[in-house]
């Protein structure tokens, strides 16, 4: 029987069928199998011939430790665990336009100091990268800069260059092998450029950056593949209408995966962001109903952000929830608590969430600065400018204790802030704030209810606490 040397891949899960079919039947997506080279066309199993006897170490034995490389873009190295391992690899993912390609050559513009920087572009031409260094005031950095897409090229060129401490690779999608028939950015392709390339990093020992475009659903082209193979995966991220840019981790070897690093685009280029918090809040208008501030933790920061929320009556049989920078189940959580536990009702009403400035929060703290909101918002009542809020919320409408209390106080209070709505705390774990910052400590939801009703009666508002 002849061997089968192609199959059908999904290049949306990477399922491999022997017929074309118009959907895949793993994921369910459509029109996304593509004809690629088999892996298998090669002789099954080892045959015969021996390999070599592995010698195992112990755990406890010394190992070099090489310096990391640092960039001096401190949000940037911040992110990658304080500065890029020698010998790793990075992925940096995001959206076509985000500033991925800006970062990049930012980053080895001020790496190129210390040790030797390639940038390799297979979407631009020389003259646009050297166009942009010159813009963003790098011009007369010493970084080597080609234009290419072919891997066995790069391969070779870098096995020779002993000099070479960071490469960039922008972007792992128009790299091609020339021994796969498939097209670049296919799977097949993807994973054996990035294979390559990472095997020549190991061996040679400098850090390699590989962009990649994120799809239509959010995850990296060439599914997750590429994320399993690289040590550090980082996404870039942000609106493109907001002036900001966060680049979070997703997956670290070397080090913490909550830091996020913020960047402001500017026209010179990214420009860091040391203190979130004001940018966040820079335009917020004071004593307007259904805005409140949240004193959340990213990675190890805190930021302060505003989330505001809008209750409209509805004209719609099913009203709409819609929800930016934040999940939507989870405003879902909050809703159905308002109403079961504290005879808060949002039925034919329409109700929005928007997380200011474009972050995306993920913390479950936000919680009550949500409920907040929306009370505040249905209420027509506004929060007293002057204060934060955290807390985690159970279902029966407690609001739970939640980590790093200190750190959001004292932010909050840093930046101005004299009152926090924070949860109920056990006498040992009270966070201690400095005189000046008043902390209300709310039990129960209904307890926040008591703060927007003109008579201040909470109690009465308790529906189905116990
Ligand atoms: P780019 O880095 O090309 O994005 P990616 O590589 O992720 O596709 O960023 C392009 C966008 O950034 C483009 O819309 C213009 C904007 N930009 C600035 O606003 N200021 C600048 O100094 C630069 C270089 C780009
Ligand atoms: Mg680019």
């Amino acid at each position: 029987m002849a061997k089968r040397t192609t199959s059908f891949t999904c290049q949306n899960c990477g399922t491999s069928y022997g017929k074309w079919a118009g959907q895949c039947d793993s994921c369910g997506e459509w029109n996304t199998l593509v004809e690629e080279q088999n892996a298998d066309s090669v002789p099954k199993g080892l045959g015969k011939s021996r390999g070599n006897t592995i010698e195992f170490v112990g755990l406890d034995g010394t190992s070099k430790e090489t310096p990391r490389l640092i960039s001096k873009v401190k949000e940037f190295d911040r992110v990658c665990g304080g500065g890029l391992v020698p010998g790793s690899a990075i992925l940096v993912g995001g959206d076509p336009g985000i500033g991925k390609s800006t970062l990049l050559l930012q980053v080895v513009g001020m790496l190129s100091d210390s040790t030797g920087c390639i940038y390799v572009s297979g979407e631009e031409s020389i003259d646009q990268v050297r166009m942009r260094a010159r813009r963003l005031g790098l011009g007369d950095r010493e970084v080597s800069l080609a234009s290419a897409t072919n891997v066995r090229d790069l391969i070779t060129t870098l096995e020779k260059n002993t000099k070479a401490g960071v490469v960039v690779i922008d972007s792992i999608q128009t790299m091609f092998v020339d021994t796969l028939d498939s097209a670049p950015g296919t799977v097949a392709q993807v994973r054996t450029s990035a294979q390559e390339l990472i095997r020549v990093a190991k061996r040679r020992g400098f850090s390699l950056l590989l962009v990649g475009h994120v799809t239509k659903e959010g995850t990296i082209a060439g599914p997750r593949v590429l994320e399993h193979m690289v040590d550090t995966v980082l996404y870039f991220e942000g609106d493109r209408g907001h002036q900001f840019r966060i680049l979070r981790g997703i997956k670290n070897r070397f080090g913490p995966t909550d830091e996020i690093g913020v960047f402001e685009m500017t026209e010179n280029g990214l420009m860091e962001v040391e203190n979130p918090s004001a940018l966040f809040l820079a335009q917020r208008r004071g004593n307007v109903s259904g805005a409140t501030v949240f004193a959340g933790i990213e990675g190890s920061r805190p930021v302060l952000v505003e989330i505001q929320a809008l209750v409209a009556p509805s004209a719609l049989g099913t009203p709409r929830r819609a929800v930016v920078g934040w999940d939507s189940a989870r405003l879902s959580m909050v809703l159905a608590v308002l109403e079961a536990r504290c005879g808060v009702s949002f039925a034919g009403k329409d109700v929005y969430l928007n997380v200011a400035g474009g972050l995306r929060v993920s913390e479950p703290a936000a919680d009550l600065a949500v409920a907040a909101a929306l009370i505040s918002a249905q209420n027509d009542e506004p929060m007293p400018s002057d204060s934060v809020v955290f807390g985690e919320i159970g279902l029966s409408g407690e609001v739970r204790p939640v980590g790093q209390a200190d750190l959001r106080l004292k932010e909050a209070q840093k930046l101005g802030f004299s009152r926090a709505w924070t949860p109920g705390w056990d006498r040992k774990k009270k966070p201690r704030v400095d005189v000046g910052m008043q902390s209300n400590e709310v039990e129960h939801l209904g307890d926040l209810i008591g703060l927007f009703s003109p008579s201040g009666t909470s109690s009465g508002q308790r529906a189905g606490a116990a």
